[in-house]
């Protein structure tokens, strides 16, 4: 069975990460099924809005470390790059539902959403520098520009996570709800949009995002090149190797 669910009723097409044993971790096969989920809600006019979820305990734990091991993105086209391309230009509004941890990845697919609703219980996080690797999706620019850059730097530098409050209180989030009242809410927001005229939703959306995109997209690619890198390195290989033996890293000397 697939780790992706995908459901679409009354204009939302729903897109929810189920890979609970492992936390919602994303795998390769992960990104490439969102890459494409994304490609044809772009393209399907019957879809108004994409809304993507987890479930009420875990939003998403990051890339799955297992895969950084073993099958590590090597080149621009690899499926998480793919999946963040996609991301990054999808034209129609997007709404993120989040209880839960939202690492890595988790977390910085958010600031691409136009919504993103958060349960009580939600922990962001962006640990790139305990795994001895660098920020991707743009987040570089993207979370000194949302929260201001002291706060990105507890963020990003010491890799703090902060909870929904401190979401709310910086503007990542637009509201916090009990997780059990989460998915509901949600999708009655992703309703409302779906019923507005469309092309003045994308026209809105166009106008709020596409001057943007480009400086996104060059900082997105230029993240990854040092990603990729940076993953062939010992405090990388290090980091990732202790995940897996349940151990703290060691990076004396790197
Ligand atoms: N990749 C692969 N497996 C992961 C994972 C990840 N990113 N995150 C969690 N898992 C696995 C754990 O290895 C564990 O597997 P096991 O049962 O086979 O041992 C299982 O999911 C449960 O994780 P656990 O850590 O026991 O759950 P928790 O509720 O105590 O903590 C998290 C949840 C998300 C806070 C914690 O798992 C975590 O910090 N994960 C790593 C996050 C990370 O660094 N991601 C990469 C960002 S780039």
């Amino acid at each position: 069975m697939s780790d992706i669910l995908i459901h679409s009723e009354g204009g939302i097409c729903t897109l929810t990460l189920s890979r609970p044993d492992k936390k919602n971790s994303m795998t390769s096969s992960m990104y490439t099924e969102l890459a494409q989920a994304f490609s044809l809600a772009k393209q399907t006019e019957e879809v108004r809005v994409l809304v993507l979820q987890g479930s009420e305990t875990v939003f998403c734990a990051g890339n799955d470390i297992h895969e950084f091991i073993q099958n590590p993105p090597e080149k621009s086209d690899a499926p998480v790059f793919q999946f963040l391309e996609a991301l990054i230009a999808f034209p129609k509004p997007l709404i993120a539902g989040v209880c839960g941890p939202a690492v890595g990845i988790g977390t910085t697919l958010l600031f691409h959403c136009d919504l993103v609703y958060a349960g009580d219980n939600a922990v962001f996080s962006m640990p790139f520098v305990n795994l001895g690797i660098c920020p991707e999706a743009a987040s570089s620019l993207l979370v000194p520009a949302v929260m201001g850059y002291h706060r990105a730097a507890q963020a990003l530098l010491l890799g703090e996570p902060f909870m929904a409050e401190a979401a709310l209180e910086v503007g990542l989030v637009n509201q916090i709800l009990p997780p059990t009242e989460l998915k509901a809410f949600v999708q009655r927001q992703a309703a409302k949009i779906a019923a507005k005229p469309q092309r003045s939703v994308l026209e809105t959306k166009r106008l709020l995002k596409e001057h943007l995109l480009p400086g996104l997209q060059t900082r997105m690619r230029e993240e990854a090149t040092h990603l990729v890198q940076l993953l062939k390195e010992p405090a990388a290989k290090e980091a990732l190797q202790a995940f897996e033996e349940k151990r703290k890293p060691h990076f004396a000397g790197l």
